[in-house]
């Protein structure tokens, strides 16, 4: 059941979700079945985060470098995407979850990109938490493509260059009328952004733990919680 959200917890979480490989390894299996694992965390993960009142959750799946990865695990982490993209689209009616996707899709397969659209389009009714997916996801890529579009409206003479602001800059953005996570989680303990949310981070709290990923679950979720309500938020201004 979704609650209403404790007092003085994050609205906002955006998760990196990392180790699926290193959960393998201490195994001795594949890699894919980490990913497999890993897949299993994040759809009791968005059950959790919907109960718990998130309002939006942010999770990257999968970079615009992650393409390096060798030819038997990109076509392995594909075909989790293909098998679990309906699912979550079940999982997210159930909890009155809508789907966005964030990320450059038309690298994918025409039948993953037909899943994409329909994870939007198939809970775009719902009104409760957003769940935020970003595949082929790199903040550089999102940069750049947002460049790139409002240089072309300005050529149109769409867009006035001596008007644009923070806001303009925002709306040209994947991210376009959501809100900037109050929380950057991330798991298995690397101190590194790796090119997530470059632009929506800038005033993020951020929260490592040396938790695999695949072993993540409500309680860390919580234990992260708390972390950020005893933090002290600034916004560059100094304590009253
Ligand atoms: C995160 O787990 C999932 C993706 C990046 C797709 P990793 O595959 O990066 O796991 P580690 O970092 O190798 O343990
Ligand atoms: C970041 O994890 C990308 C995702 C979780 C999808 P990586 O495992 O790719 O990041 P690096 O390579 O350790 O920086
Ligand atoms: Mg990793």
């Amino acid at each position: 059941m979704r609650q209403q959200l404790p007092e003085g917890y994050p609205a906002n979480v955006a998760i990196i979700l990392d180790g699926n490989g290193r959960w393998a390894k201490k195994r001795g299996l594949p890699r894919s079945l980490g990913h497999r694992q890993g897949c299993q965390t994040l759809e009791q993960i968005i059950r959790d985060a919907n109960d718990l009142g998130l309002n939006t959750l942010t999770v990257y799946g999968f970079s615009t470098e992650n393409w390096k990865r060798s030819a038997e695990e990109v076509g392995a982490l594909m075909n989790l995407f293909r098998y679990y993209m309906k699912r979550i689209i079940g999982i997210a009616i159930d909890g009155n979850v809508r789907i966005r996707m964030i990320g450059e899709k038309s690298r994918f397969a025409p039948d993953i990109i037909q899943g994409i659209d329909d994870m939007e389009a198939k809970t775009a009714h719902c009104d409760g938490m957003t769940l935020v997916i970003a595949i082929n996801y790199g903040g550089r890529d999102e940069l750049t493509r947002a460049a790139r579009r409002m240089a072309e409206e300005a050529a149109k003479g769409e867009l006035n260059p001596e008007e644009i602001t923070e806001q303009t800059v925002a709306a040209h953005l994947d991210t376009a009328g959501l809100p900037d996570p109050d929380l950057m989680i991330r798991t298995s303990g690397e101190l590194r952004l790796s090119n997530y949310l470059l632009w929506q981070l800038a005033y993020a709290e951020f929260y490592v733990t040396d938790v695999l990923w695949p072993d993540f679950d409500k309680d860390e979720l919580v234990r992260a919680c708390e972390a950020f309500k005893a933090r002290d938020r600034r916004f560059g201004g100094v304590k009253k």
